[in-house]
C-alpha cells in the first residue's frame, strides 16, 4: 500500500485526476470506478478543468458505480445514479450510455445485484477504483464488520452512516434510506488499481485504522492492504493520526 500525503483536498483532487489522466492516456477505454460524497469532487472538478483544457481526453472512458441507495424513487437527485451523472458523467461530456450502476430501484434488488456484478466482468473488470472512506471505516457501502469477501448485495447502514449522510437530505435522517446496495468488499478489491482518497480531520480515525491497524472487518477499507496496488491519498488533516 502506497500512501501519499498531501496538503490539502484540492493538492489531493489534482493528484488523483492526475493518475486518471494517465491511465486513460494509457488506455483510452478504461473502466473507472467512482464514488459519491464529497471528497472525490475536487477529483472530477480537476479532471473535467483537464478536458476543457486539452491535457485529458475521456471520450471513450467508462464509469461503473460503486454502490446505490435501495428504494429511492428513480430520477430522485440523490440516488447515486443521479449523483454520478450530475457530478461525473454530464461535466467530462460522456453520454449516459458509458455509465454503469447497479439498479436500486429493480424489483428484485438481489438479481439486479448479480446481474451488476456480471456487467462488471463483461466490461473487462474495473481499471481504476476511487474510493472515499465513512468515518466508520466503511468503503463503497461495506459497513464495519462485512465480510472481506462479499460481492455485491444489499446492506443494512448504520445510524451513524445514515446521520453522516442526512446533509443530502435536507439534513433530515429521516428520509436517508435505511438499505443500500454496495459493490462488495471482494468484487472492489478485483479493480486493478485502487484510489483511497479521504480528506479532513473527520477521517483522520479511519484512515490510521486503515493504513496501520489490522486487517479487520471491523475497519473495512483495511482490506486494501490485502490489494496489490492501493494507494492512500490523504491530507494533512486526515493523516493526523498516522
Ligand atoms: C457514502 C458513500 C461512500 C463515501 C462516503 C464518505 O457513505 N457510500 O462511497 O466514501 O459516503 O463520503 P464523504 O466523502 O462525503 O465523506
Amino acid at each position: 500500500m502506497e500512501v501519499v500525503i498531501v496538503q490539502d483536498a484540492r493538492a489531493g483532487g489534482e493528484l488523483v485526476a492526475q493518475g486518471i489522466a494517465d491511465l486513460l492516456r494509457r488506455k483510452p477505454d478504461a473502466l473507472l470506478g467512482v464514488a459519491t460524497g464529497s471528497t472525490p469532487l475536487p477529483v472530477y472538478e480537476a479532471l473535467a478543468a483537464r478536458v476543457r483544457a486539452g491535457k485529458a481526453d475521456v471520450s471513450r472512458a467508462r464509469i461503473a458505480q460503486l454502490d446505490e441507495y435501495v428504494g429511492l424513487p428513480a430520477g430522485h437527485p440523490e440516488s447515486y445514479r443521479s449523483v454520478v451523472l450530475r457530478e461525473v458523467v454530464e461535466p467530462l461530456g460522456l453520454s449516459p450510455d458509458a455509465f454503469m450502476g447497479p439498479d436500486g430501484s429493480a424489483d428484485d434488488v438481489r438479481a439486479a445485484c448479480e446481474a451488476y456484478e456480471k456487467a462488471l466482468a463483461a466490461a473487462g473488470g474495473v481499471d481504476l477504483q476511487l474510493l472515499g472512506i465513512g468515518t466508520d471505516g466503511h468503503i463503497g457501502f461495506n459497513e464495519p464488520c462485512s465480510s472481506l469477501a462479499s460481492r455485491t448485495r444489499i446492506k443494512t447502514l448504520t445510524e451513524q452512516t445514515r446521520a453522516d449522510n442526512a446533509r443530502f437530505f435536507d439534513g433530515d435522517v429521516e428520509q436517508v434510506p435505511h438499505h443500500v446496495v454496495t459493490q462488495g468488499i471482494g468484487t472492489i478489491l478485483e479493480a486493478r488499481h485502487l484510489v483511497l482518497l479521504a480528506t479532513g480531520e473527520g477521517k483522520a480515525e479511519a484512515v490510521a485504522a486503515t493504513v496501520e491497524g489490522p486487517v479487520a472487518a471491523v475497519c473495512p477499507a483495511s482490506a486494501l492492504q490485502l490489494h496489490p496496488h492501493a494507494t492512500v491519498v490523504v491530507d494533512e488533516a486526515a493523516a493526523s493520526k498516522l
